[in-house]
């Protein structure tokens, strides 16, 4: 039968990361599954700014970012070092003279770049690497790379010139043949030969985008500390407003999009760190985060009926792999209630949550992720947990993202 609600809702570009480019920090890189500022801001915008704000899972820091910029101090949780790096970065003061005196460190790196072009220097061990860059262009950003960390040392220092290296961010992806025309990255047919002439302009005008917009003010504070949301300590501090996107079970892997940045920055040295990295996340699934699935075994907590029913289901199909997808999917509801469960460590009474989450298809197999979700936090002590539709994912008829909400009594 047709549901009224879900009919009428439609896909909303405006909730999604496209809406994010023309807000200043916000769209100094693009990451595909990033949330929308406007969707944070619309929640946000009724909580005084004397409520803590928390993101436990911080991708692109956009909630904590939206929460600073609206007056709250934020905190938010993440895994990946370089979305950490990139978070505090985002949510950083900039002094005028600081912003100076990048811009001055930056000529010089570029009157460099010439001068040691024909080195042999460093460059990323990104698998398949001409797919990316042609050799050329490759030997361009390697001597711009190396004459940048002559002036700002190495990125994963952070000594707090972050913004010249999200510049040289989105210099390394806008030179590359990666295309965004998907929910997830994909490759042009064709690298494209840049002229180092062309690398240097482009860069420039970057960097002036980034630091034109870095004066925004922030009224509140926010920070991104390295917390694994699945065992969420006691950290002498409670919130009382949880709004996140949490990774959805689609087994898009936030590593795959992100491995430029990561390689060149040195976030990432080799392919095995990885999958490692996503073995920790909730949902992961990139190289041995797959592999590892069929030797896991769950902690043995309760988990909701729905669930067991949606694994059956996937694992009752014909299907080659039915099985292993049936325990990620398992695996992923089982995580999320990890999380849920050492929430209330961090949480006020009366803390009001929002999950902003996708439903999925395995072999045509719907899983619920509203509805379980739901069940996990009911299970676990939650009150009034309830879900509503926001909008359509894409052109496929079943799928749509919900803000998924309860209260923490306390
Ligand atoms: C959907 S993204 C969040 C996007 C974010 N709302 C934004 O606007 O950019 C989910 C994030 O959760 C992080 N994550 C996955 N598992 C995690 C875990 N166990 N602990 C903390 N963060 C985790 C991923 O690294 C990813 O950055």
């Amino acid at each position: 039968m047709l549901d009224p609600v879900r009919h009428s809702v439609k896909q909303r570009p405006d909730l999604t990361f496209k809406h994010n480019k023309s807000f200043g920090r916000h769209g100094w890189l693009r990451l595909t599954p990033a949330y929308s500022v406007k969707l944070v801001q619309d929640i946000i915008v009724d909580v005084p700014t004397n409520v803590s704000v928390l993101d436990p899972f911080s991708g692109t820091a956009t909630t904590t970012l939206t929460a600073a910029e609206h007056g709250n101090d934020a905190v938010s949780f993440d895994i990946n070092p370089f979305l950490i790096w990139l978070g505090n970065v985002k949510c950083r003061t900039y002094t005028t003279a600081r912003v100076q005196r990048s811009r001055a460190a930056v000529a010089a790196a570029i009157a460099r770049v010439p001068v040691i072009l024909f080195r042999d220097n460093w460059r990323p061990a990104l698998f398949n690497i001409e797919r990316w860059w042609s050799t050329t262009t490759l030997q361009i950003l390697a001597a711009f790379r190396a004459a940048l960390v002559e002036q700002f040392g190495e990125p994963v220092e952070d000594q707090g010139d972050g913004l010249v290296w999200v510049a040289f961010c989105r210099l390394v992806i806008e030179t590359s043949s990666a295309a965004f025309n998907h929910v997830s990255m994909s490759f042009s047919s064709e690298v494209t030969h840049h002229e180092i002439e062309h690398v240097v302009d482009l860069y420039s005008k970057i960097l002036d985008l980034v630091l034109s917009s870095c004066d925004s003010p922030l009224i509140g504070a926010g920070q991104v500390v390295e917390v694994d949301a699945k065992a969420i300590p006691d950290m002498g501090r409670r919130f009382g407003l949880v709004l996140t996107s949490p990774p959805y079970p689609n087994r898009i892997s936030y590593i795959r999009e992100l491995r430029p940045y990561m390689y060149w920055l040195k976030f990432l040295g080799e392919a095995r760190e990885a999958g490692e990295m996503d073995w920790t996340a909730i949902g992961g699934t990139w190289g041995i985060a797959t592999s590892r699935l069929t030797t896991w075994s769950p902690y043995g907590q309760t988990l909701p009926d729905l669930l067991a029913e949606t694994v059956d289901s996937i694992a009752s199909t014909d299907t080659k792999n039915a099985h292993l997808l049936a325990t990620y999917v398992f695996k992923y509801f089982h995580d999320m209630h990890l999380h849920l469960s050492s929430l209330p460590n961090v949480l006020e009474p009366g803390a009001e949550i929002h999950y902003i989450v996708g439903n999925s298809t395995f072999f045509g197999k719907m899983v619920d992720t509203p509805a379980i979700l739901s069940a996990s936090m009911q299970m676990l002590g939650y009150d009034d947990a309830a879900s509503r539709v926001i909008r359509k994912r894409n052109s496929n008829k079943a799928l749509f993202e919900y803000d998924v909400t309860a209260i923490w009594p306390g």
